[in-house]
């Protein structure tokens, strides 16, 4: 296999030269997906105050595993898993190449491995396509307050372009509409907490991201049957009006669900069991904008946007609207998003824009409130 070796982050790598080679997996498209954990693993080893030993599975090229150690001073030491030996090749080369120390391969099956119960502060999952084949084997690496770090580039299966193969691999109904990247992360950080909960823990969500194709989300693992109760608590269901925009959570599994709206008795569309708690530690992400301003990664002043935006909608709950789409159901012109955040605040109401989606704002006012505010402005 022909490689060439690039620079990202802090790293040097090496990397196949074709991106998307049969040989071994690198997708250059990921670098701020990368780069954005790796704050993630900087903000994380601050909140808990010791060295951070990682499990970087599904490692490909050991670019994650490697950027973390060479980025983030924190780190204990670095375990790659692949079960591919052409990708534990190159691992091997970009650890040396960076001098990381102490570093190890394990060029076998990730659920092998796993069964042996070693113990970690952060495991790094990164499949091809949905992580949910590995969540299981996975609680097994997890100590008392670590973190999984988990991506998934099967949207289009928590986004409900596929909705049987979304029950099938989450045990979940999704719904396609303008949220589904947020149902969609919903939806897999209830198959994180459903699978905590059988080894009789909880999850905290410390970071959410749903970009391009992928989503990416890290949470922390604590320990205890009251842990895991608390964050089965957070699981529910979202429901959607298609006809007047209502929407709206209802907590806890075990509960009535109404089949109408309330607002306009049009037949509501139901997304879940999904997770109904926040997406993000707003400290943790606060910690992760400044390593930000310390770091200089390429792409720094999108990550420095893109978590401003994620800061700010941090604040509110679940579900937000699509102005152009709700203007387009009331046949306004849609105002300026700025100005209709502000006049959302103005009226007591508190409002964020989404970086889920453009022209899109998260805010505690109804729909019923949205529409008369814009149809005040139009
Ligand atoms: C998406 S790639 C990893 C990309 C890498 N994290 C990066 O950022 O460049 C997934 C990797 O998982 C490996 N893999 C797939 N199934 C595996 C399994 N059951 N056990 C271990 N490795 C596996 C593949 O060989 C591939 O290298
Ligand atoms: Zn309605």
């Amino acid at each position: 296999m022909r490689t060439r070796t690039i620079k990202e982050g802090g790293a040097k790598l090496v990397v196949p030269a074709q991106p998307r080679t049969h040989d071994v997996f690198f997708n250059p498209e990921m670098e701020l997906c990368r780069d954005v954990t790796s704050l993630a693993v900087g903000a994380f080893q601050k909140r808990a105050r010791r060295k951070l030993a990682v499990c970087d599975a599904l490692a490909g090229t050991g670019a994650r595993g490697v950027r973390y150690a060479a980025e983030n001073p924190g780190i204990a030491r670095v375990d790659f898993v692949d079960l591919n030996p052409i990708a534990c090749g190159l691992i091997r080369r970009n650890a040396a190449l960076n001098k990381l120390h102490p570093w190890k391969v394990y060029c076998t099956d990730f659920r092998i491995f796993a069964s042996e119960g070693r113990g970690y502060d952060w495991l790094e999952l990164d499949p091809f396509g949905s992580p949910a084949p590995y969540l299981h084997d996975g609680m097994f690496l997890l100590r008392d307050r670590s973190a999984i770090s988990v991506t998934a580039t099967d949207t289009a299966v928590l986004c409900g372009a596929r909705a049987a193969a979304c029950l099938k691999n989450y045990r979940a109904v999704p719904v396609n509409n303008e949220c589904c990247h947020e149902t969609g992360v919903r939806i897999l950080l209830a198959t994180i907490a459903a699978h905590a909960a059988e080894f009789n823990c909880g999850i905290i969500p410390l970071f959410s991201l749903s970009r391009a194709h992928y989503f990416k989300t890290v949470v922390e693992i604590g320990q205890g049957a009251e842990a895991a109760g608390q964050s089965m608590a957070e699981l529910g269901w979202a429901l959607f009006c298609p006809a007047c925009g209502h929407r709206f959570i209802i907590k806890g599994l075990a509960v009535p669900l109404p089949a109408s709206c309330e607002e306009c008795g049009t037949k509501l569309k139901i997304a879940g069991p999904l997770w109904v708690g926040p997406l993000w530690d707003r400290r943790f992400v606060k910690s992760m904008a400044a390593l930000n301003e310390k770091r200089d990664y390429g792409q720094k002043k999108a990550i420095e946007k893109l978590l401003t935006t994620i800061y700010g909608e941090a604040a509110l709950g679940p579900l937000f609207f699509d102005v152009h789409r709700l203007c387009s159901q009331l046949k306004a012109t849609p105002p300026r998003l700025d100005d209709l955040v502000a006049g959302l605040r103005k009226k007591g109401f508190k409002a964020a824009r989404t970086h889920f989606r453009e022209n899109s704002i998260r805010t505690n006012a109804r729909a019923a409130d949205l529409a008369k505010l814009i149809r005040l402005r139009s």
